[in-house]
């Protein structure tokens, strides 16, 4: 690969030759969607390895998309830039895009968002805790760790974060908060770290990373926004295209598993019935029946990775539109 981007990129590209051979491939031509163009990295990649191709990258964040701009600048005749919500972009998919050949979704934040993201995605320096991905939306981080009731706070990190000490932390937090509002991430991780026992405080992740990512989930609505995406994705994808998505952590996964699962059933009646009667034909077949890891040497070079999944799919049938 020539032309190096002189573009300041911090974030590593997870799977990326394993989702290029999957999705697109030496001979392909037409049209692919990047729901998740971050710092461009794969849309990068993925139009250096194929000539023949073009992309439409999608990204709700600003900020990150002028990097995306930026080192895509040399490529700028074969990429468009969409700046929306993935589940909007496929809602209200745009009249003179065709239908794709190819949908990739990279999940969660970029490494950029921690380092460079200034909204409180990271503790390790002190930001306004916010996390919205678009200024738009009504309800920060902030909002949540000092409004919401300590039971549903709780909830919200046992369910987004997969946080089995929730209650504790959510006790802290609404302990801490009658002396005055949270509003910075290395106060909220401070009181994490000191509502747990010592025993949980030096674990392989700081204790305070699954409420973060709780936070965000919530903030963001990624998980709503993904399920919505995932469907009418998959309706406005071409017969014979693919999908494929690498997810964080088992929440996403799960829903990406599920919803593959589902759409490769030939049959949706319901178990009871003796005999089949919808008549319905498969929608998908699912690439990876186990999902695609990456290697050690990738774990190795890119720490982040070392939770990724990548699931593909390939369109078999229309389906309903
Ligand atoms: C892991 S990063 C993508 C990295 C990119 N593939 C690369 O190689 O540079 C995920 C990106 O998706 C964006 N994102 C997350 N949820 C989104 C959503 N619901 N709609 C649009 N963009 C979203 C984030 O802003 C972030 O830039």
């Amino acid at each position: 690969m020539t032309g190096q981007s002189t573009v300041d990129i911090v974030h590593t590209s997870v799977l990326r030759s394993e989702a290029f051979e999957y999705l697109v491939g030496e001979g392909a031509t037409g049209l692919y969607i990047d729901a998740t163009l971050g710092e461009g990295g794969h849309a990068e990649y993925f139009l250096k390895r194929n000539d023949s191709i073009v992309i439409a990258g999608v990204d709700a964040d600003e900020s990150i998309m002028r990097v995306a701009r930026k080192r895509l600048e040399p490529l700028q005749n074969r990429v468009s830039f969409y700046l929306m919500w993935f589940n909007q972009f496929f809602a209200e998919y745009p009249e003179d895009l065709p239908r794709p050949e190819g949908i990739l979704f990279d999940l969660g934040i970029s490494t950029f968002h921690y380092e460079k993201g200034e909204r409180g995605f990271s503790f390790s320096r002190d930001e306004k805790l916010d996390m919205r991905l678009q200024s738009g939306l009504e309800i920060s981080a902030a909002d949540i760790v000092n409004e919401y009731p300590e039971s549903e706070l709780a909830d919200l990190i046992f369910e987004y974060g997969e946080e089995r000490l929730s209650r504790q932390i959510a006790k802290g937090i609404v302990t801490a908060r009658r002396s005055g509002r949270i509003t910075s991430s290395l106060k909220l991780a401070d009181i994490v770290w000191h509502s747990v026992p010592p025993s949980y405080r030096y674990g392989r992740i700081h204790p305070a990373t699954r409420t973060f990512q709780a936070l965000r989930i919530a903030v963001n609505g990624e998980l709503v926004r993904l399920e919505q995406a995932l469907d009418s994705g998959l309706s406005v994808l071409k017969v014979g295209g693919r999908m494929a998505v690498i997810s964080f952590h088992s929440l996403e996964d799960r829903i990406v598993k599920r919803f593959f699962a589902q759409k490769n059933k030939s049959c949706t009646c319901p178990p009871e019935w003796p005999m089949c009667k919808c008549g319905g034909q498969r929608i998908v077949d699912i690439l990876t029946r186990k999902p695609v890891r990456p290697g050690a040497e990738e774990v190795s070079l890119n720490a982040p990775s070392r939770s990724a999944r990548l699931r593909v799919i390939e369109k078999v049938h229309e389906g309903e539109l």
